[in-house]
């Protein structure tokens, strides 16, 4: 597999998370297709385990039904994820080492989030982590921008839009190596025409699919893939929805179920 180094700025969503969940949208559609995964392969999950949480957008969204846990990597995503989700534990770390004394029923990792660890060595160590912390038989489900789509949007014209008095001025170029660069500006309004701006950059690596599943086949059986509009799924489709089953690996998990109550 290619490898590729870590770019010097590194993603954090500092000003990011403030606007993130305005930007973003109802996340209706994608919560109901988490809750239809679980209900379909794993009907008796008690506990989710989202590894890049973020705002907690998607957790809000299953806190009734599990018992939810999030890790992220940026404090401040994590703030507004303490507010809008009260009842979700939270946890400030990376996803290539994070380190939980529980195993849980699901692990997911969503909108692009994989896509944020710029070597290839981190995605494999990201499937390491979810692996030592589910329950056999347990979930995994992530979705990934493929290649082809992130090469597309190199060509796309820039994304803008006004948002309560704001703009937003999303571009996505080529970036070091094989990376993309997301670049969002926010120009937020302060007060008559003065605006503070917020500049965010965040790369994402794209992945082939074969390669990704190759990387997990030894350790997890493929249930479902599909692509975001049901086309075929192919390295040119937009975003990628896998679900994996952990499968059992003798004496490798010797983590606790996560208590639930
Ligand atoms: C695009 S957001 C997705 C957030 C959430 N999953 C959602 O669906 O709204 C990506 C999130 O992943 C987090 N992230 C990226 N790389 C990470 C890493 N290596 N460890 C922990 N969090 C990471 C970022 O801080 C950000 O909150």
């Amino acid at each position: 597999m290619a490898r590729t180094q870590q770019p010097e700025s590194a993603p954090d969503y500092a000003g990011f998370a403030r606007f993130y969940d305005r930007i973003m949208g109802d996340r209706t559609p994608e919560i109901n297709r988490i809750r239809s995964y679980i209900t379909s392969h794993r009907p008796g999950a008690r506990s989710v385990l989202e590894f890049g949480c973020g705002t907690g957008a998607l957790l809000a969204g299953l806190v009734e039904s599990y018992s939810v846990t999030g890790v992220d990597r940026s404090p401040e995503m994590l703030s507004v994820a303490a507010r809008t989700v009260p009842g979700a534990r939270l946890l400030q770390a990376d996803i290539t080492a994070v380190a939980l004394p529980y195993r849980f029923d699901v692990v997911m990792c969503m909108f692009d989030t994989l896509n944020h660890v710029v070597t290839v060595d981190g995605w494999l160590a990201v499937f390491q982590r979810a692996h030592e912390h589910l329950s056999d038989g347990g979930l995994f489900i992530f979705d990934v921008n493929t290649t082809g789509r992130l090469r597309r949007l190199w060509d796309t014209p820039p994304y803008l839009d006004e948002f309560d008095g704001n703009v937003v001025l999303m571009t996505v170029q080529p970036g070091r190596d094989t990376l993309s660069l997301w670049e969002t500006k926010i120009f937020a309004h302060q007060v008559d025409d003065v605006y503070r701006l917020y500049h965010e950059r965040i790369y994402e690596l794209g992945v082939p699919l074969g390669q990704i599943r190759t990387a997990l086949a030894g350790r997890f059986e493929l249930l479902e893939q599909e692509s975001l509009d049901g086309s075929p799924v192919s390295d040119e489709s937009d975003r990628v929805f896998f679900v994996y089953r952990r499968r059992p690996v003798s004496g490798a998990n010797r983590r606790p179920a996560l208590p639930v109550s």
